[in-house]
């Protein structure tokens, strides 16, 4: 079973969205499992300390590199083969070809940094890799977690019904997704503008609606991702 074992500083932020929809289901259907592992335990002291202050100076605390290795080593346990991911806003960018590349491992570990950071030692000699979820700064990688776990659980066998709606999405092939409409099919809003459903959509003509479909990807990509069409 594909498994997520997540080292943390604050466990109770788990599991979170983890626990809901679909994603929550299908842990309950053991499609998958979580495991949570609390920095604390391994604490170095009477006190169960697992951070310090840094060398060179500067403000906040680092977590030490000794209580980062006793927890790699009891999430590792048996499994040899199994991704080591340390997230941090100083890593690869997360992309969707990551997220199938972890999904079809047997699971994955991930580190969540939090305070200042990790003594860098560990990172490198324990193997970890460096993801980041975007150019941006959280307080701490339990979020950004949460959001590489959910990415890599809907991607596996039996978790999301219609399994073509996986390959006909955003990024599989570095187009943004087309416009979707329901019903009512003339909306009026509350001002009494009506909104019509494009007439296309319609018509019953699939070959016709295919091709608007991959003008309207097109358009959005132009629009929000121009760098996406240059790859
Ligand atoms: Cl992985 N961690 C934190 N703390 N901030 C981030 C991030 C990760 N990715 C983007 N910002």
């Amino acid at each position: 079973m594909w498994e997520a074992k997540i080292i943390t500083a604050y466990p109770d932020m788990f599991p979170g969205v983890l626990n809901q929809s679909i994603i929550g289901r299908a842990l309950k259907e053991k499609k998958w499992s979580l495991n949570i592992i609390d920095l604390h335990e391994f604490g170095h002291d009477q006190k169960h300390s697992i951070d310090d202050s840094p060398f060179g100076g500067g403000p906040g605390m680092v977590i030490r590199p000794d209580v980062i290795e006793k927890a790699v080593n009891i999430a590792k346990n048996n499994k040899k083969n199994i991704p080591l991911i340390y997230m941090t806003p100083g890593g690869k960018p997360l992309n969707q070809r990551d997220l199938i590349k972890f999904s079809r491992n047997n699971g994955v570990i991930l580190l969540c940094g939090r305070f200042e950071g990790v003594d860098d030692r560990v990172i490198d000699n324990s193997g970890f890799e460096r993801i980041s979820i975007g150019d941006y700064v959280l307080n701490g990688g339990e979020l950004a977690a949460q959001v590489l776990v959910e990415g890599c659980v809907r991607l596996l066998p039996g978790v999301l019904g219609h399994s073509e709606s996986i390959f006909d999405e955003s990024f599989s092939d570095n187009l943004l997704e087309y416009p979707q409409y329901t019903r009512p099919q003339v909306w009026v809003d509350e001002g009494g503008k009506k909104h019509h459903v494009p007439e296309v959509l319609v018509s019953g003509h699939h070959k016709k609606i295919k091709e608007w479909r991959k003008k309207k990807s097109i358009e959005i990509t132009k629009r929000y991702r121009p760098d996406l069409l240059k790859k």
